[in-house]
């Protein structure tokens, strides 16, 4: 299993282009099954979840090619199999993805119950409720979640009791063939959710509403392929914010949508980065200055997303003062604190509060990533802490960062990957 190993402390300096999002990239990938002809999606990050969704779709019949500047067109035109079976989904959750497509297009939809990131029991009773509401027939089947509505589904007004991403995109590609008007309340209004959307009505959808709570969908009787590009990621963009941050370091992100980012870049703010931003780039400049404690607490889009919460973490250890991390979305999703603790952080746990009296020197040390954003939390330590780092289990980072190390080598890291 690779490893990577990172020698600090560093100063990360530079420029990095962000890639295409994962968390939209993967629903729209999912969403092609609904297309009669060929789609062709640009800005689509090289990452393991995607391949693993191209294995999927692939498996169902779909025809997967890919051109010399790496935009993916898909043709699912035909699709034989309507099933995602478990080797593939316990890899990736976000195979549930397949199941609103499927159903709307085809009727019938068999997908493994999802295993995915550790980081709480992460139900998708939600995504369940709502296709039952729209007349589906689902049953829980050796394993598998089977669906069937042999006459397709009909338009609903539904309220999700639980703001859920997945959820909300699941049941949008479900609605969008169903007929009438279906109304999705309490849905999430995340970026990606609008992407999503914003690629339906590209191929003819007629939704209106995405980026609010309220999501109306008038039901079409099919869709056509387009080409479509997908949205900069702003996990990753993040990311390489609080990596200068924490190195005292200077980077500027291109092709970055810095709309996304709003409430994450506040906090940078408020931690004593100098945060500057175009239409596509942000610039944040650390230099010189002293990092702050802040406090944080996760919550649905617009507000401070969970994706971002290991990070900000270790931000908050290294900081001068007291900070207090709260993580209301998922439980469980404190893994990285152990591992952070071998490198000399001092973190106190009380329920889903994390926190923090800072000023804390960290020490290179052997540390295991758990999940895909811990895994870059510990990285992000690295880069600061005094000596070498070696951390294990990087599959889980492969699964949403594209060319991790490369990035951070052009931006100053001494990093490299060990392979075995
Ligand atoms: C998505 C993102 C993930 C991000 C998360 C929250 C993708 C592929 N992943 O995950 O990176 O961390 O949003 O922003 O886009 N819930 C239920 N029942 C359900 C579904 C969800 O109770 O049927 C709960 C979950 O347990 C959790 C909360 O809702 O507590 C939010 O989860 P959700 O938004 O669904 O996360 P994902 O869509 O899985």
């Amino acid at each position: 299993m690779d490893k990577l190993v990172i020698c600090g402390p560093s100063h990360i300096q530079g420029e990095v282009d962000i890639s295409g999002s994962k968390n939209a990239a993967l629903p729209i990938l999912m969403g092609c099954l609904l297309a009669q002809s060929p789609v062709t999606l640009s800005n689509v990050p090289h990452l393991r979840d995607v391949t693993t969704s191209l294995q999927l779709l692939a498996t169902m019949g779909c025809e997967v090619m890919m051109d010399e500047n790496l935009n993916i067109t898909l043709d699912c035109s035909v699709v034989h199999a309507k099933e995602a079976p478990y080797e593939l989904v316990k890899t990736m959750r976000a195979s549930i993805l397949v199941m609103g497509p499927l159903l709307a297009r085809f009727g019938e939809a068999k997908v493994a119950l999802p295993g995915g990131c550790a980081i709480g029991s992460r139900p998708v009773d939600i995504h369940i409720q709502g296709m039952k509401q729209m007349g589906a027939d689902i049953q829980i089947e050796d394993g598998f979640i089977v669906a069937r509505a042999p006459n397709g589904l009909q338009a609903t007004d539904f309220s999700m009791p639980v703001v859920t991403v997945t959820g909300t995109e699941n049941l949008l590609m479900a609605a969008v063939m169903a007929k009438g008007k279906t109304i999705l309340r309490n849905a999430a209004c995340e970026p990606e959710v609008v992407d999503l959307a914003n690629f339906l009505n590209a191929m003819g959808a007629k939704i209106t509403g995405a980026g609010t709570p309220d999501i109306e969908i008038e039901g079409v009787a099919a869709l056509e392929g387009v080409p479509y590009r997908v949205i900069p990621d702003r996990i990753e963009a993040g990311t390489y914010l609080a990596a200068a941050a924490v190195t005292q370091g200077c980077v500027t992100l291109t092709k970055v949508d810095p709309s996304h980012l709003v409430a994450v870049l506040e906090k940078f703010e408020q931690a004593g980065a100098l945060v500057t931003h175009t239409q596509d780039t942000i610039t944040l400049d650390m230099r010189g200055r002293q990092l702050k404690a802040v406090d944080i607490e996760t919550q649905p889009y617009p507000l401070f997303p969970t994706d971002m919460q290991a990070q900000f973490l270790v931000m908050n250890a290294i900081a001068q003062g007291k900070g207090r991390v709260v993580e209301t979305i998922f439980e469980n999703r404190y893994m990285h604190v152990a591992e952070l603790e071998k490198m000399g952080a001092a973190i106190r746990m009380s329920g889903n509060e994390a926190i923090t009296l800072g000023a804390n020197k960290l020490i290179g040390a052997e540390v295991m990533a758990t999940d895909l954003r811990a895994s870059a939390c510990l990285i992000i330590a690295a880069l600061v802490a005094e000596g070498k780092t070696t951390v294990s289990r990087i599959y889980h980072i492969d699964r949403g960062y594209e060319r991790i190390e490369e990035k951070f080598h052009r931006l100053g890291a001494n990093i490299q990957r060990l392979s075995s």
